[in-house]
């Protein structure tokens, strides 16, 4: 049924599309708060130099990442987590994932826990 299949692939199309247009606000949105100072910049840069590997650009996990059953950090299991934990947790190092707090001070370490954050304010 050519008709049938027609408005399937629109339905798809519209749902790449939707995706694409959620990603630009994600990055502009993101970036307008940037605006502020450059210390959520710099933690979204920092974000994707040392742990987009595994958790991927957008903190959902890379392959890598999922190898390594990594959580979602924009899920709810890590919104109840609360920041002093995460602080911890980047700092130190839990199961596979590496401890930070040779590698980045702790002003970067609370910036990435902010960027953490910001990037859940954008999941449905
Ligand atoms: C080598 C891969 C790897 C890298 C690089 C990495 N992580 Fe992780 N991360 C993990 C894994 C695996 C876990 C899950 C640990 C567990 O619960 O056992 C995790 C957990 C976390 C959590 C805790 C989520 C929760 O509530 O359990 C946060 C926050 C986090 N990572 C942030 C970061 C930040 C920020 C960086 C960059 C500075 C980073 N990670 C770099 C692998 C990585």
């Amino acid at each position: 049924m050519p008709v049938r299949k027609n408005r399937d692939s629109l339905v798809c199309t519209c749902a790449i599309l939707i995706v694409i247009v959620a990603e630009i606000l994600l990055f502009s949105a993101s970036d307008a708060r940037a605006g502020g100072g450059q210390d959520s910049a710099g933690a979204k840069a920092t974000f994707q130099t040392k742990c987009a590997m595994c958790h991927g650009p957008d903190g959902t996990g890379s392959e890598v990442g999922k190898s390594l059953n990594i959580p979602d950090l924009r899920s709810e299991a890590v919104r109840k987590v609360p920041d002093a934990e995460l602080v911890k947790i980047v700092s130190d190092g839990k199961g596979g994932m590496p401890p930070f707090k040779g590698s980045l001070t702790e002003a970067q370490i609370h910036a990435l826990v902010r960027y953490v954050r910001s990037l859940r304010q954008h999941k449905k």
